[in-house]
């Protein structure tokens, strides 16, 4: 079993560096739009897609990151910040490196995130995830998070290799 812990600041930093962040996946979710209404739906693509957020290189900027470790190798982390005057905690930040998913990582981080959330007093713990990260969608669902917006306008497609939209899910504290 992973053990999750608090970051040690610069300690840290060269083995979350290595946190593979990619994922691929054979389906989307096509956002369409009738009249004002917006609905996900589901499709296939061919070829699978792949994208890859980069190395996490802003941990400092957060009041609370925890690292998932196994074996002594960083393989997850999440980060989580406050947003004060909506009593909102936003996951802004979840990784777990290819080759440790689907071990129940994911879901430690989750809720060491949630407590934090919970203990700062906050409503909810909240995220921005994109229409084609159909893998992470599943997860979030599957942790509790539900669906509770999206923009189509919040990325620069001019910049973009895919057409993303940006997807908000939240999951209530109790
Ligand atoms: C999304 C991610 C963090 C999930 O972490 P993980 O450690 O693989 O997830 P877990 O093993 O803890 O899974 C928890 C539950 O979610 C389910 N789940 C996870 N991925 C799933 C998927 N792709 N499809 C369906 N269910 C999934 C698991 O089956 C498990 O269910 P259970 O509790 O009934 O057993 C990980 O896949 C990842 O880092 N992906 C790439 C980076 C990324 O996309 N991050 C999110 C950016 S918004």
């Amino acid at each position: 079993m992973a053990l999750i812990r608090l970051m040690r600041g610069g300690e840290d930093e060269p083995q979350i560096l290595q946190v593979n962040t990619a994922f691929s996946t054979d389906r989307v979710y096509k956002v369409k739009r009738t009249g004002l209404s917006y609905s996900l739906e589901l499709v296939q693509i061919n070829p699978t897609l792949r994208k890859d957020y980069g190395q996490i290189t802003d941990l400092d900027e957060y009041p609370f990151v925890v690292v998932a470790e196994e074996h002594s190798v960083i393989c997850g982390v999440a980060a989580v910040h406050i947003e004060a005057w909506n009593k909102r905690a936003v996951l802004q930040h979840l990784y777990v490196s290819e080759g440790y998913r689907s071990l129940g990582i994911g879901k430690l981080l989750v809720q060491s995130s949630m407590n934090y959330a919970k203990s700062s007093h906050m409503r909810c713990l909240w995220l921005e995830t994109q229409n084609i990260n159909y893998p992470a969608i599943q997860f979030y669902q599957r942790m509790g998070f539900e669906w509770c917006g999206l923009d189509t306008e919040l990325y620069d497609d001019t910049t973009l290799n895919n057409y993303e939209i940006a997807l908000f899910f939240a999951r209530r504290i109790e």
